[in-house]
């Protein structure tokens, strides 16, 4: 399975912080903003990650990552000339999505829960059997998202693109799992009144042939879209709170590349090191120390 992280747009909503560099490139408490997301298809298990910004900020995004192999995983990076939906991704991947299957997820979202990788793992699963999955979260102003709409059997019988009457309040979160033949799918979606590819219409093909499933991420899980600066603060200070402060990193790729064995002690020593002054660093030199 291959992973995209879709980075791009101006990010004016954060304006002026964004004037200089990408939104995604900022910093949520104590990494930046990217490494959420990118944790996320780590934690799917997901080596070949394709990541997609506009093309002033691609320099920033390759200092930061590189080619990935300080996390034992595969980076490469595309251009999105101009902001035109979320399933452009799946256009713009196209060559490098080939013939696999592919999960998406946005460069601002950040998820936290313990039993998240066993979601990913079920969405995985769904998309090596044909069928597609969203993540469904409860919100407080479901107009603002995508929004899915379940029957009794929380089987989703309908997704909307921030409808003004919400039939629910559970938002689409920008994280999704699709199996091969995405990119051809994705073709068929019509640009929307303001202009867009919507990811909300390629849900809407899947779930037309009865092939879209949702995950639903209820009590014990955390999501924020963090494209505000309230919701980066309101992440920042949720995270230094599970972190206790420096006792633990959560959602750190090293970390994770470590645990699925993609690294070894030494070159996870390597990152340490660089970070050594700091609580990333000194946990990911515990996390050797744990190890030996
Ligand atoms: C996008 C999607 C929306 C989804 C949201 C999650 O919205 O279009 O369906 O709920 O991401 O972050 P946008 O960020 O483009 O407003």
């Amino acid at each position: 399975m291959k992973g995209i992280i879709l980075a791009g747009g101006s990010g004016t909503r954060l304006y002026p912080m964004t004037r200089a560099t990408s939104k995604q490139l900022l910093q949520v408490y104590d990494k930046p903003m990217i490494y959420y997301p990118l944790s996320v298809l780590m934690s799917s298990n997901i080596k070949d990650i394709l990541i997609i910004t506009t093309e002033e900020d691609q320099d920033g995004f390759k200092r930061l990552l590189g080619d990935g192999s300080q996390f034992g995983i595969n980076l490469e990076y595309i251009i999105q000339p101009s902001p035109d939906g979320l399933a452009q991704a799946f256009i713009l991947g196209e060559e490098f999505i080939g013939d696999d299957s592919c999960a998406m997820v946005l460069g601002d979202n950040i998820f936290y829960g313990a039993e998240l990788s066993r979601k990913l793992e079920e969405a995985r699963k769904n998309a090596d059997d044909g069928y597609a999955t969203i993540f469904g979260y409860q919100v407080h102003d479901p107009e603002r998202f995508g929004i899915m709409e379940f029957d009794e059997d929380k089987n989703v019988v309908g997704v909307e693109e921030k409808p003004e009457n919400p039939k629910s309040d559970y938002a689409i979160t920008g994280l999704y799992f699709y199996p091969k033949g995405v990119s051809g799918k994705a073709k068929l979606v019509k640009p929307s009144p303001r202009g867009e590819l919507e990811i909300t219409d390629l849900n809407k093909l899947y779930l037309d042939e009865k092939r879209l499933k949702a995950e639903l991420l209820g009590e014990g899980y955390t999501w924020y879209d963090t494209g505000t600066p309230d919701s980066m603060m309101e992440a920042a200070n949720m995270i230094k709170s599970i972190q206790k402060n420096g006792d633990r990193v959560i959602c750190c790729p090293e970390r994770i590349a470590h645990k699925n064995n993609w690294i070894d002690d030494n070159e996870l020593m390597n990152s340490a090191e660089l970070m050594r002054k700091n609580n990333y660093g000194k946990y990911l030199k515990k996390v050797i120390d744990k190890t030996k």
